[in-house]
């Protein structure tokens, strides 16, 4: 980004929740903002309700890619890729509340490892020459649930045991050691991740709480995605505030034996050629 260009920021999940409160915010700041929605046709509808409350539509790009399907997410990095030169912040924030039974994909991986871990890291992994163009920001919208996650090495796909929060919990324990491991391992890109806090979505009943206003997590999502706000490269954030990770994120032997796995089950460089951050 120039010092007089907007920046160009492609949010995932912008189709409902904290993702279209905080294109929303984006938008209004003036950046040029890529909405992406489970089909392109989910994402025009969101861009279309965003101009009726007052967004610039040439600000307004949509993509589409469902994310229960690997083959979804690398074409759209491959559209991305095609029409933008570089990408000054990729917020990952599409992700589900793990089902209340297990669900396997095209792609034979448990659902919600899938949607919140193995889409958002492939999109990064091929959208990264975008963002090292510009020094750019990958920002993960993790919880503070990973902290109460665990990778089962025997069974990462939850084939014994499967619960809603523990499927949740792993994937964003997942998502939190993948921002801290780029932002140690990729030269030229911060990555961040953080919790936005606790608010009323369609996602909120795994809470097990009340929450708050989405707009809350939005105005934290939006700072944190700003290019010209500092933010603390590999750091975990809860609100605007640093805050502690899981152990996990940082044992160097956990997060070898993830990319390995990573690895394996995005089709052993069907998608991504090496198993590094
Ligand atoms: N709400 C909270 O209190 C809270 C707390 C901590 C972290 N978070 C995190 O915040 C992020 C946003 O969640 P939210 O609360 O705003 O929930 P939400 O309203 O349900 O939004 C989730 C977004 O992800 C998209 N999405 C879901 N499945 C998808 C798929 N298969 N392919 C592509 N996109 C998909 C949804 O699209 P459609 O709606 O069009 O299906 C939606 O745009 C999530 O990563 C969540 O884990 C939320």
């Amino acid at each position: 980004m120039s010092d007089s260009a907007p920046p160009t920021i492609l949010i995932t999940g912008a189709t409902s929740g904290i993702g279209y409160a905080t294109a929303r915010e984006l938008l209004a700041a003036g950046a040029v903002v890529i909405l992406h929605g489970p089909t392109r046709h989910d994402a025009d509808r969101a861009a279309d309700r965003l101009i009726a409350e007052g967004a610039d539509p040439g600000l307004v790009d949509t993509v589409g890619a469902d994310f229960a399907r690997l083959a979804d997410v690398a074409a759209m990095a491959s559209e991305v890729t095609t029409r933008y030169d570089y990408l000054d912040v990729l917020v990952n924030n599409a992700g589900i509340a793990g089902p209340d039974g297990r669900i396997v994909t095209a792609d034979g991986n448990e659902l919600t490892f899938q949607v919140n871990y193995l889409a958002p890291y492939l999109l990064t992994r091929l959208l990264t020459p975008r963002l090292r163009a510009v020094r750019g920001r990958m920002v993960a919208v993790s919880s503070s649930l990973h902290r109460t996650g665990s990778i089962n090495w025997a069974d990462p796909q939850r084939m014994r045991f499967y619960s809603p929060v523990a499927a949740y919990a792993q994937s964003k324990l997942t998502l939190t050691m993948f921002a801290r491991a780029m932002a140690r391992t990729q030269a030229d890109v911060t990555a961040v991740s953080v919790h936005p806090g606790v608010v009323d979505t369609d996602l909120m009943p795994i809470y097990s709480r009340v929450g708050g206003p989405v707009e809350e997590a939005a105005a934290v999502l939006a700072r944190m995605s700003w290019p010209a706000v500092e933010v603390v490269n590999g750091g975990y954030y809860e609100g605007r505030l640093p805050a502690v990770a899981a152990p996990l994120v940082d044992h160097d032997g956990a997060v070898a034996r993830l990319w390995k796995l990573t690895y394996q089950l995005l089709g052993q460089g069907r998608f991504v050629a090496s198993r590094a951050a």
